[in-house]
């Protein structure tokens, strides 16, 4: 049976922004967790992160991290990145590049924190910064509060680390593998183009 998306621009589209809509809400969904690349050209770095918004009017696709994690320094020297993304029973692989906009301590961080579990908080309550060496093997965080017995009030703490990576994206590419033949796309959504790629 042929999907609707193997040949048509909108279709596949259509089911681009389906897959990332649906990961934001479902916890088992492989595109929930992508690789996000950045750095420089003497230092590139990928790493899993959780999608946690998806915005096709805007075309903009947001996670969540820690103002001190590395990527941070990394992302203000240059805010171009890629995230990646693959799906074993769709066959389908989706390629972003995006620009990013790091927000701290604002509205945008402000709404996403009041949505955040109590247990997500944990993350956010770490003494040092993610990547701070330590003499022993640890979480970063205090006994009490790596039980998950802390309070509310305690888990406000960790909003001056929380942080909302917004992804723009500047175009998408596609693969889908199937057995009659692979096809590939690219989207230029900053000149609004569409191609046709050899897989
Ligand atoms: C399943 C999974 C989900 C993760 N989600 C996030 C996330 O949403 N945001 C984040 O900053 N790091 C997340 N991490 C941790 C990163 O992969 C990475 O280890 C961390 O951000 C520190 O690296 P960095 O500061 O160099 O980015 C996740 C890791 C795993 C395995």
């Amino acid at each position: 049976m042929q999907v609707a998306y193997y040949e048509n621009f909108a279709e596949i589209k259509k089911k681009i922004w389906s897959m990332f809509d649906n990961a934001v809400k479902d916890r088992s969904s492989p595109f929930r967790i992508p690789v996000f690349i950045c750095g420089n050209q003497n230092d590139l770095d990928g790493r899993i992160v959780v999608l946690r918004k998806s915005d096709q009017i805007n075309y903009l696709v947001q996670y969540h991290s820690d103002i001190r994690s590395d990527k941070i320094d990394k992302l203000k020297a240059n805010n171009n990145a890629a995230m990646l993304f693959y799906d074993k029973e769709e066959k389908i692989q989706v390629r972003l590049k995006v620009e990013c906009i790091i927000n701290h301590e604002n509205e945008i961080t402000k709404e996403s924190w009041s949505k955040t579990q109590h247990i997500s908080r944990k993350c956010y309550l770490v003494d040092n910064g993610p990547g701070t060496e330590s003499n022993i093997p640890t979480s970063g965080l205090k006994p009490e509060l790596d039980n998950f017995d802390y309070t509310k009030k305690q888990s406000e703490d960790g909003y001056k680390n929380f942080t909302v990576i917004q992804c723009k994206i500047k175009s998408m590419e596609w693969l889908y593998l199937a057995a009659k033949g692979h096809r590939r796309a690219r989207f230029d959504l900053e000149n609004n183009k569409d191609y046709w790629l050899v897989p």
